[in-house]
């Protein structure tokens, strides 16, 4: 079980408790104002002895003294607490939720070294802590005996002097680890678990906090002559579905911003099958569409000024008898033709439909969609950034500016006709496949021939949205790469 966490924000200090962390900034002197916390100076001491310094996201652990109300204190280094990002400061709760270990009533005192900690700062230190704490574990039906076992209910008081502001931007923090942890858990959920129309239900559950869900079926999709999106899935058993998610908080009339995820539940490659190693992997090839499904919850659960949609292409890559073939040739509902080259690159062919869809049915400012799409991402820039390609500067400019806050980074990559040449078929519109070189790029271009003049980005997550290494405020395999970037994108230029 994760760790739930009752946070609460206060100005004073409960009584007692188990766990007292404390922050500790460069060059400030022992906690001022905490002698009641520490009354025999041992921080001081202690830190002497371990060597530790105030180095940023550094951590001194020790027993509290005796006249503590405290039993343990826990002392987290921040360097130059003026630098820290938004994004440090989720850090900065991630390691301080890492350090709880037992205890089951913690108390933080955010400003106490003389750090001004506004109500956001503290909000997103409260949200790091709760995306620190998310496991999946649900599968797990026996412990190992020396597993380091959290509490499982831990409440935390977060003594600061914004309180009642940092207790309203925690609501809207609460949003945004309802959204991570969403696109989390269902990365994680393995394929047999969550088919197309087991996501499909997850899409519909958003009903619940006032969006507006449709789930469209294999022959709804039929008449729409979505062919590029129903070839992949014509070799599965289990059927794909379409879920359109509207968010509409904004004006009436404003066109909708559009989300749109890769949503294939399992990538086997189909008839052109993927080697067997690491194959399990591919359970999390739907990860684009639940950073949409994500996305989505948080925008509806903080009652987001905006219109927004969210389409998910919902389908599973499968070998049979009734499978794709390399050299079948299909018509996307764009109208043009596709000769499939290999059945792997199958991610461009669910994207090309569900793309053609949102443009022709919305209209909308733009189109950003996440999917998780070629290996080439991973090997041009591994796991810490994704791929950004995109045919409008501005709409570039704001996602490389998001990623930066957010630390989910994002590095540009080249469109262009030289590129766009090389998917050119000899027998059909295009191809679904320019081979190897420029493997991520092709797949780009591949996509932008979906999107008419509507402005687009393609964010290529293969390498952040699973198989994720650990950080402050992520132990998860998943990582929820998007949910965050792309809400602060929101913010940052469509709510004002
Ligand atoms: N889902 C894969 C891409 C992928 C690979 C995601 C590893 C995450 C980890 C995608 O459908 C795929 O198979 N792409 C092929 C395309 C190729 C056949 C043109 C690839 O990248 O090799
Ligand atoms: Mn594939
Ligand atoms: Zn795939």
């Amino acid at each position: 079980m994760s760790t739930k966490f009752d946070i609460s924000f206060a100005s004073s200090t409960p009584e007692k408790g188990d766990l007292a962390v404390l922050l500790k900034s460069k060059g400030a002197g022992s906690a001022a104002g905490l002698a009641f916390v520490d009354p025999a100076g041992v921080v001081a001491r202690a830190a002497e002895i371990a060597g530790f310094s105030d180095k940023q996201m550094t951590v001194l652990d020790i027993v509290a003294p005796e006249r503590s109300p405290f039993d343990r204190l826990v002392v987290l280094g921040l360097g130059k607490p003026e630098k820290l990002t938004a994004y440090d400061w989720l850090r900065a709760g991630g390691k301080a939720a890492s350090a709880i270990k037992r205890a089951k009533s913690v108390t933080v005192f955010l400003d106490a070294d003389g750090v001004e900690v506004d109500a956001d700062k503290a909000a997103d230190f409260a949200l790091g802590m709760i995306l620190q704490a998310y496991t999946f574990d649900s599968f797990k039906t026996k412990k190992k005996d020396d597993e380091d076992k959290p509490a499982e209910n831990v409440r935390v008081t977060i003594v600061t002097g914004a309180h009642a502001e940092a207790a309203a931007a925690f609501a809207t923090a609460q949003a945004v680890a309802g959204g991570v942890n969403l696109a989390r858990e269902l990365v994680n959920l393995p394929p047999n678990v969550l088919g197309p129309v087991e996501f499909a239900a997850r899409a519909k559950e958003l009903e619940a906090l006032g969006a507006e869900v449709e789930i469209l079926t294999e022959t709804e999709m039929q008449g729409l002559g979505m062919n590029a999106l129903l070839g992949v899935a014509q070799g599965s058993a289990r059927p794909p579905r379409l879920a359109v998610i509207q968010w509409k908080g904004g004006k009436p009339d404003e066109a909708p911003l559009s989300f749109v995820g890769k949503g294939v539940v399992f990538d086997t490659g189909g008839i052109s099958i993927k080697p067997a190693g690491n194959m399990e992997d591919m359970k999390g090839d739907m990860g684009g569409a639940a950073a949409v499904i994500g996305l989505m919850h948080t925008l509806a659960a903080r009652k987001a000024k905006v219109n927004a949609v969210g389409i998910l292409g919902l389908v599973e890559n499968m070998p049979d008898g009734n499978a794709q073939r390399p050299g079948d040739i299909v018509t996307s509902m764009s109208g043009q033709t596709i000769e499939i080259i290999n059945t792997d690159a199958e991610g461009r062919l669910v994207l090309a439909d569900a793309l053609w869809y949102c443009k022709e049915r919305f209209k909308p400012q733009f189109m950003i969609n996440l999917a998780t799409l070629t290996g080439a991402i991973m090997v041009a820039l591994g796991t810490h950034h994704a791929g950004l390609f995109s045919n409008d500067d501005p709409l570039a400019d704001n996602l490389l500016k998001a990623g930066l806050e957010t630390g989910e980074k994002l590095w540009r990559m080249p469109l262009g006709k030289e590129y766009d040449k090389i998917i050119d078929s000899k027998f059909a519109d295009m191809k679904n496949s320019g081979g190897r070189n420029g493997g991520a790029i092709t797949a780009a271009q591949f996509l932008q021939r979906f999107v008419g003049e509507t402005a687009w980005a393609h964010l290529d997550v293969a390498g952040t949205a699973m198989n994720s290494p650990t950080t402050e405020i992520s132990q998860s395999w998943a990582s929820g790469y998007g949910v965050r970037l792309l809400d602060q994108l929101v913010r940052n230029r469509y709510e004002a």
